[in-house]
């Protein structure tokens, strides 16, 4: 089951300060370059255990490598918006981000405005222009710094650019809840949209 959350666009800080001392974080587009890396933060808090308090990718990406490394190279080079974060100091990419256009959403999630029990009071013209964060992942050791919220600002700061009205993301709450992203789902302000039992 998930709750499915929508956010208000009335944020307007960006900011690259990392809470910890000395470094700062530039986001910029996935390169194929950064398919490693990339690959490495997924494996990190995209495991078989699933761990409600640190987070957790639905995936299990080190058993099967060659399949999850071409998906995240279909990714970089197909997704319009697919953000990475690199820490200035290390020159190492400490998290990614991935957006879905409306139509990249709907094109893999056919009939899921349907599918959703949306709340009554909410707002369905912000479904006629919006953008779906599919996955965001900081790499394990790094989590709880910062970057997560980084990524977000820059994220919300380009969705505003053009003139999107709704962003949408997903977060599983059973079996197992993912505690640490409907934290970070607070704290970024989003708001209890819907819900959708996945088949
Ligand atoms: C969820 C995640 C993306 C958040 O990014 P982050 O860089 O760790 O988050 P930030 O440091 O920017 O934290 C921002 C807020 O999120 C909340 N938060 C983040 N991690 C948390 C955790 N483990 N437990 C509780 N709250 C948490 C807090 O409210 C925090 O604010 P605070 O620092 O003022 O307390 C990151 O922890 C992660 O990659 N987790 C594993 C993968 C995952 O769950 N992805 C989301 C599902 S796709």
């Amino acid at each position: 089951m998930k709750y499915l959350k929508s956010i208000e666009q009335n944020r307007t800080e960006r900011t690259d300060q990392l809470a910890f001392s000395g470094d700062s974080i530039n986001v910029s587009k996935a390169q194929p370059n950064d398919l490693q890396e990339i690959y490495q933060i997924a494996c990190s808090v995209g495991q078989n255990k699933k761990v409600a308090t640190k987070g957790f990718l639905m995936d299990d990406y080190s058993s099967d490598p060659k399949f999850y490394q071409a998906k995240l190279l279909s990714d970089i080079f197909e997704l319009k918006y697919f953000y990475v974060a690199r820490s200035k100091t290390q020159d190492k990419i400490m998290g990614f981000l991935m957006l879905n256009t409306r139509e990249e959403w709907l094109s893999n999630n056919t009939g899921w405005i349907e599918e959703v029990y949306w709340n009554p009071r909410f707002d369905m013209s912000k479904t006629d222009n919006f953008v779906f964060v599919d996955k965001t992942a900081i790499y394990a050791p790094y989590t709880g710094r910062g970057i997560g919220s980084v990524l977000f600002s820059n994220m919300i700061a380009d969705s505003k650019k053009r003139g999107v009205n709704g962003i949408f993301a997903e977060t599983i709450v059973g079996p197992e809840p993912n505690l640490a992203s409907l934290a970070f789902k607070v704290k970024q302000k989003y708001i209890v949209a819907g819900m959708r039992y996945e088949v």
